[in-house]
């Protein structure tokens, strides 16, 4: 398999704080427990990047690098996952959707979080519109546990006109505790199994 081969999934949205870095490095995790991974890190604060190299732990399977870093190559990987800035040029983000079989946009489920995710669904049904082959859905991040999404905000999301992920991200201290230690839900063991679940249930939802 060359990286040619690799499902390639761009984890954007322009609305900040919305939890790609949050997805995007814990998907990667997810992934990398499965096949060979890789985790583009595209936001030029490079928090990716750097929780990588502080972490040191052996059990992180996953290569992290620079988006647009000649280093990797050549070398092969069966998925490729990159964190986006919520504030990319625009040219940066074209080229890195344009190389994307899957585009995933977190979204906080609510109604202005939604209304604050316009642009960059907008964005994207243009670039499925010149390339339909090109998968992209909301992802439900923080969701509230026993909360159903609000009429207001189940409207708001119909109306954005992509498709939303069955599988939910729920919010969980251990999402944020994880990262503190610059490792995954997949590192913290059994207390972090509910998040590592549901992590799962997206993985089979996007790559079946
Ligand atoms: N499901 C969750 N449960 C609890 N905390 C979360 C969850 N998702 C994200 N967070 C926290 O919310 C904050 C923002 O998340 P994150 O940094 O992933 O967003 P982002 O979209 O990458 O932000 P930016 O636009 O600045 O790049 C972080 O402190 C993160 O730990
Ligand atoms: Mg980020």
């Amino acid at each position: 398999m060359t990286s040619s081969d690799a499902l390639r999934i761009a984890v954007f949205n322009g609305k900040g704080g919305c939890g790609k870095t949050t997805l995007a490095w814990n998907l990667a995790m997810g992934l990398g427990r499965r096949a060979s991974t890789l985790l583009l890190d595209a936001d030029p604060q490079g928090s990716l990047a750097h929780w990588a190299d502080w972490s040191g732990r052996e059990d992180i399977a996953i290569r992290v690098r620079e988006w647009g870093s000649e280093a990797g190559h050549g070398e092969e990987y069966a998925f490729i996952v990159t964190d986006c800035a919520p504030r990319l040029e625009a040219e940066e983000l074209k080229q890195i959707v344009a190389e994307s079989d899957l585009v995933l946009l977190p979204v906080l489920p609510s109604p202005l979080d939604l209304w604050a995710s316009r642009r960059s669904a907008d964005w994207i049904r243009e670039q499925r519109a010149q390339r339909p082959t090109l998968r992209a859905a909301f992802v439900l991040n923080q969701v509230e546990a026993q909360s159903a999404l609000s009429r207001a905000a189940q409207v708001a999301i119909a109306e954005l006109g992509l498709p939303v992920l069955r599988a939910v991200l729920h919010r969980r201290a251990i999402y944020r505790s994880a990262a503190l230690e610059g490792l995954s839900v997949y590192h913290m063991g059994k207390r972090a199994s509910a998040a590592q679940a549901e992590l799962e249930r997206l993985i089979e939802e996007i790559v079946t």
